[in-house]
């Protein structure tokens, strides 16, 4: 019978390497929480309109990517390919959007039927942060200051920050009409996908990667001269922010994004060691998509990072993978040692809570035990046989110097352990 593998694209992160997702997790709440960021948790399935309403109906995500099933009510849901319409939609029903300010950050897996290649999954991870109600840049210096806070914390190095404004919807519309008559001119030098596009979404073509464009598209009238004065203004703020906190950006008047919702601020934190998927956090301003989904008026921005592929840039930039692996091994020889041995682990649970202690299961000898010791990774062995059970005491043998094994009594080790750490 042929075995079953997991769906292309969608990975399973196994027991070994958990521990580096944790611990990235968990470097990203501290920030987050730092900033007074405060988590929601989301549906992983939404009503198919949500994502229509807010992402676009001319965009990728929407047109070919999106997981979309009718359910057994015959209503027609999509697993979400990214997290803020999702949000936005929660905030509204709760009504929470007109409560004053809000702060919020999610994690979770997204959905695209995307061609799966390095760095891009059909199901992959996202945290993202989302703020409602504030309409200068500060806002928007704030995420980006939490991100850069973020890069930091984790030794990321060399990754550039783009940076652009798109203005008002209804001066990208006028943008629009510009690119397309110019873009319309050369009509006969665009590729097949670049000739859908603009129909669909001509502000995409400015993101092509093809390099038989490249040309066409840096002769093409810039996004930036066409803006409103407001937007220009919101944005020379943000860039004063910026340049007054001393984070580096380099403004990209092509970066447009995928996604229809923006307006005003748009920014991508990019890597070249990733290649073709260089962009590990994204984001921007979204003022008119709580009005899209049928609520008031609201400021909004936020972004969200992909967690495999910054988890991808630690690996490359050396960055020290946690092994995950236990830092003591605790041997036991002898139905007695077990007994004593187990009570004693449990009470140095509850001296030295969360210390990496791996108990030995499965019987055998000295020898085999100290091969299992030494194959997990444990900087010590905490050995007990019948001698240790009978003089009440537990032998420390360093696993991975050559310094000599020691004994010390049982209400000796927590102490012992604790200066071990
Ligand atoms: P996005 O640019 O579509 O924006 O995705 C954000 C990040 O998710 C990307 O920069 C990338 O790191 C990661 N990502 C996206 N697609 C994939 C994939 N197929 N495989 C692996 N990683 C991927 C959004 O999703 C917006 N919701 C961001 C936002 C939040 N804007 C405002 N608030």
């Amino acid at each position: 019978m042929e075995k079953l593998q997991a769906v292309r694209g969608m990975h399973d992160t196994l027991p070994g390497e958990t521990p580096k997702w944790q611990l990235l997790e968990d470097a990203l709440q501290v920030v987050l929480h730092s900033y007074c960021y405060r988590e929601i948790r989301l549906p992983i399935i939404e009503k198919t309109e949500l994502f229509a309403r807010s992402i676009g109906a001319g965009t990728d995500i929407v047109n070919k990517e999106m997981y979309t099933f009718q359910d057994r009510n015959d209503e027609l849901l999509t697993l979400r390919p990214e997290g803020t319409a999702g949000c936005v939609r929660a905030l509204l029903q709760h009504g929470l959007i007109y409560a004053g300010p809000q702060r919020v950050w999610y994690q979770g897996p997204m959905f695209r039927h995307e061609r799966p290649q390095q760095g891009r999954q059909r199901q992959f991870y996202q945290v993202g942060a989302e703020a409602f109600g504030m309409e200068g840049a500060e806002i928007d210096a704030e995420l980006i200051l939490v991100c850069a806070r973020i890069w930091g914390a984790l030794g990321i190095e060399g990754i550039t920050l783009q940076l652009n404004s798109l203005g008002s919807h209804r001066a990208r519309h006028s943008y629009r009409k510009l690119l397309v008559d110019y873009l319309s001119a050369h009509r006969g030098e665009l590729d097949e996908d670049s000739i859908r596009r603009l129909e669909t979404n001509p502000l995409r073509i400015l993101d092509s990667k093809n390099p038989a464009l490249q040309g066409l598209i840096d002769g093409a009238p810039s996004l930036l001269d066409s803006i409103d004065a407001e937007s220009a203004e919101h944005f020379a703020a943000l860039q004063d922010l910026l340049d007054a906190n001393g984070v580096e950006y380099k403004i990209n008047p092509r970066l447009v994004r995928g996604l229809d919702y923006y307006n005003r601020t748009v920014f991508e934190w990019t890597t070249d060691k990733l290649g073709a998927q260089g962009a590990i956090c994204a984001g921007g301003r979204y003022d008119d998509l709580v009005t899209q989904i049928g609520g008031r008026a609201t400021p909004a921005a936020g972004f969200a990072m992909g967690l495999e592929r910054i988890l991808a840039l630690l690996e490359c930039s050396g960055a020290e993978a946690v092994a995950g692996a236990p830092r003591f091994y605790q041997v036991m020889v002898g139905a007695d040692a077990v007994n004593s041995g187990f009570r004693l682990a449990e009470r140095l649970r509850d001296d030295i809570p969360g210390l990496p202690l791996l108990l030995h299961c499965g019987g055998g000898g000295f020898k085999s035990q100290f091969k299992k010791a030494d194959k997990s990774g444990a900087e010590y062995a905490l050995i007990l046989g019948a001698d240790e059970v009978a003089s009440n005491t537990v032998l420390i043998k360093p696993l991975r110097t050559d310094a000599e094994q020691y004994k010390v009594t049982q209400e000796q080790l927590a102490a012992e352990i604790k200066r071990l750490l």
